[in-house]
């Protein structure tokens, strides 16, 4: 499985992708205005620093704009994935830019049947949000798997790329399901590194070590 950050933070996307965590980068709007920068200069400065697909997001709703906001973005760089909402308008842009060899991601999916169409359509990556399902007590984990059931069903080629995860569970559930990528912040990442008996079995370690009065270096 593929690990994305979902961040426009480039000190913690890279913090991560000196360890070899970051297979992808994915942002949208409200990750651009939180990171404060303007959009061209964070994205061009994302892609050079990753290697693997990096989501920029349009923020037109008529399909027109759309496909002149995706290929300006797919301009910044070779390994832009040009993100666009599941409207008809992100469809049919969709539909545009990937027949012009542009990498699509199709966010904002919260059905198995806009994931069909997404599919349909070209997506090279859909995006359904898992905690905002479950934000609504609607099971997130439900449609990864319902998704992942149908895309094997007829061989369709759009990667699962989980979005909205919120905790280490939703990472381990899309693991099990099968999900292509998950996209996760920095800190849900860092995170699946916690478990309270690696703490106590480690601090169990350090207070015998110290009664050898022994060191290594
Ligand atoms: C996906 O690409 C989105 O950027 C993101 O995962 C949304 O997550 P949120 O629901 O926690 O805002």
């Amino acid at each position: 499985m593929k690990f994305f950050v979902d961040t426009a933070d480039v000190a913690a996307i890279s913090e991560l992708n000196d360890l070899g965590f970051v297979d992808g980068v994915t942002t949208n709007p409200s990750l651009i205005m939180k990171s404060g920068r303007d959009i061209l200069e964070v994205t061009k400065e994302i892609c050079e620093l990753i290697d693997g697909p990096v989501s920029a997001e349009v923020t037109a709703v008529d399909a027109d704009e759309m496909i002149a906001e995706g290929r300006k973005l797919a301009k910044i760089a070779d390994n832009i994935a040009v993100k666009v909402p599941l409207t008809w308008a992100g469809l049919k842009t969709c539909k545009t830019l990937t027949d012009e060899g542009r990498m699509v991601n199709v966010t904002l999916c919260f059905s198995a049947n806009q994931a069909l169409l997404a599919a349909k359509a070209g997506a090279t990556f859909i995006s359904p949000f898992i905690g905002r399902l479950d934000d609504i007590n609607i099971d997130g984990i439900d449609l990864i798997a319902d998704i992942r059931t149908i895309y094997d069903n007829y061989g369709y080629g759009t990667e699962i790329l989980a979005a909205s995860i919120r905790t280490v569970n939703h990472v381990s559930d899309c693991a099990r399901i099968g999900a292509d990528v998950i996209t996760a912040p920095p800190e849900v990442l860092k995170k699946l590194a916690s478990h309270p008996l690696t703490d106590a079995g480690l601090a169990t370690f350090m207070a015998d070590w110290a009664k050898t009065g022994q060191k290594i270096l």
